[in-house]
C-alpha cells in the first residue's frame, strides 16, 4: 500500500524509489567518468621529476666531450657527453647520456668531483666514472640512466644517417640497452629531452679501466 505522505505529494512510493535509484546511478556514472578522465591525464607535469624535461638546444646545452657533466637538480639528472676517453674507460660507446642523480647503493645524492674526475658518493664512498660505470664501493651496479632523446622543432625524435633513432634504447633485450645516444655532426638545431619517468638499470659491468 502506498505511503500516504508520499501519495499526498502526487507520486507513489515506487516512483519515489525509482527517482532515488536514477539519481544514485547518475551520480555514480559522473564519479566514474571523472575518475577515468583523471586517470587518462599525465601523472607528472612537463618539467618536473617523473615527467618529460626539455633541456634545451643541443648547441647551447651539450656538455663538452669528456668534460664535467651538467646537473639538472629539479629533475634529478646529470647530463654527460661521453667522449672517446670516457667511453674507453667505461667500456661503452660515446654519446649523450642522462644519469639519475641518486646513488644506487642506498639513495644518497652523489656528486661530480673535478679533482678525481669521477662521481663520488659522500655516504659510503661508491665511485663512478663519467658514464656512470661502477668503479668501487658498496654500490651494487652502475648508475641508473634515463631515456634521453634528440627531437626536431615538431617534437619528433630524429634519426641519424643510418635510420637509427637518436633516443636511448629502453628494450632490455637489445645490446644497446641504455647506451649513450650518438651525436650526429651538424645537428645543433636539435633539442635535448630527458624522460625522467623512464629509468634504466644497467647492472654492474666492471669495465672500468681505472685512472683519472
Ligand atoms: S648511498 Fe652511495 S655509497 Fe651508499
Amino acid at each position: 500500500m502506498a505511503d500516504p505522505a508520499v501519495q499526498s505529494r502526487g507520486i507513489t512510493r515506487r516512483e519515489f524509489l525509482n527517482y532515488v535509484w536514477g539519481a544514485s546511478m547518475a551520480l555514480f556514472m559522473a564519479e566514474l567518468g571523472g575518475a577515468i578522465y583523471a586517470f587518462s591525464l599525465p601523472r607528472f607535469k612537463e618539467g618536473e621529476f617523473g615527467g618529460k624535461k626539455t633541456i634545451g638546444s643541443l648547441s647551447d646545452k651539450l656538455p663538452a666531450a669528456d668534460k664535467p657533466p651538467v646537473a639538472y637538480p629539479d629533475v634529478k639528472v646529470w647530463l654527460a657527453n661521453i667522449g672517446p676517453e670516457a667511453a674507453a674507460k667505461g667500456g661503452g660507446k660515446p654519446g649523450l647520456v642522462a644519469l639519475y642523480k641518486v646513488c644506487v647503493h642506498l639513495g644518497c645524492l652523489y656528486a661530480w668531483v673535478d679533482s678525481t674526475n669521477r662521481f663520488e658518493c659522500p655516504c659510503h664512498g661508491s665511485k663512478y666514472q663519467l658514464d656512470g660505470t661502477y668503479i668501487e664501493g658498496p654500490a651494487p651496479r652502475d648508475l641508473d640512466r634515463f631515456v634521453v632523446k634528440l627531437v626536431d622543432d615538431k617534437g619528433n625524435v630524429v634519426q641519424d644517417a643510418q635510420g637509427q633513432l637518436l633516443q636511448t634504447v629502453s628494450d632490455k633485450s637489445s645490446p644497446d640497452y641504455g647506451a649513450p645516444i650518438p651525436l650526429p655532426a651538424n645537428a645543433s638545431n636539435l633539442t635535448i629531452v630527458v624522460e625522467t619517468g623512464e629509468k634504466l638499470e644497467l647492472g654492474k659491468r666492471h669495465f672500468y679501466k681505472g685512472g683519472a
